[in-house]
């Protein structure tokens, strides 16, 4: 998977290296490039922000850097149309299921927005090059687009085959069958008073599998009801 993000704080990136995605780049599963917007910028100092028309507070991103960076981004591939995602509190909720549809994508494309947002036009520009996609990390505001397209970026390529060692380890998670994941425990089976649940150190896989079913559902009914059916 071939991964293009656009921002004009690239070395927020430079994290990505570190975590099992650093492998994915290295064994060539996964293409990341990061690239500054201020890079497709003509003037002298760069600038990738002016004043909003009808007035307001802040700065909006210019679409003249944005349209040159997509049309280069976009121009040398081949094979499917790009997806092209837009991080934005008003987006649609980025969720597991967002990042199934991703991680089988040939091409993503992240345009990292900073101030106010991204002329809406530029939206426009970019539909007509791929598919596009606003999209929010949760239903709060962070400064820019860097660090929820770091973690869309994140659960996307853990997704990719070859990346997760351990494919059943990605079964099993939070998320994956619509329930919260099942409490985990390792030795000791004694620690500080507390035991670990009796029906773990059984042997009986077919208690276990159904004490932790019963896990899955209580911690959602709990802390997460939206998830559940009503
Ligand atoms: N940019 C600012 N806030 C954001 C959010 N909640 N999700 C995605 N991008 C954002």
């Amino acid at each position: 998977m071939r991964v293009d993000v656009v921002s004009i704080f690239p070395s927020y990136f430079d994290g990505l290296e570190l975590s099992l995605l650093g492998k994915a780049r290295a064994s060539g599963i996964l293409e990341l490039r990061v690239h500054d917007l201020r890079d497709w910028t003509s003037d002298r100092h760069r600038t990738v922000d002016d004043t909003p028309y009808g007035g307001g507070a802040g700065m909006v991103m210019k679409p003249e850097p944005w349209g040159l960076a997509l049309d280069e981004l976009t121009s040398d591939a081949g094979g499917d149309a790009p997806t092209i995602i837009f991080p934005s509190p008003a987006g649609e909720v980025f969720r597991q299921a967002t990042a199934r549809q991703l991680a089988v994508r040939e091409h993503l494309i992240f345009g990292c927005g900073r101030y106010e947002g991204i002329d809406e036009r530029v939206f426009e520009y970019a539909a007509t090059l791929g598919e596009v996609r606003l999209m929010s990390l949760g239903d709060y505001v962070l400064n820019g687009g860097e660090v929820a397209a770091m973690a869309m970026i994140e659960a996307v390529g853990r997704l990719i085959p070859g990346v997760v060692g351990n494919p059943e380890s990605l079964v099993e998670e939070s998320h994956e069958d619509g329930l919260l994941e099942y409490p985990s425990y390792t030795k000791p089976s004694t620690w500080r008073e507390r035991a670990v649940p009796d029906v773990l150190l059984s042997g009986n896989h077919g208690a276990i599998a159904s004490w932790r079913r019963e896990q899955q559902i209580e911690r959602t009914r709990t802390r997460r009801p939206d998830l559940l059916p009503e």
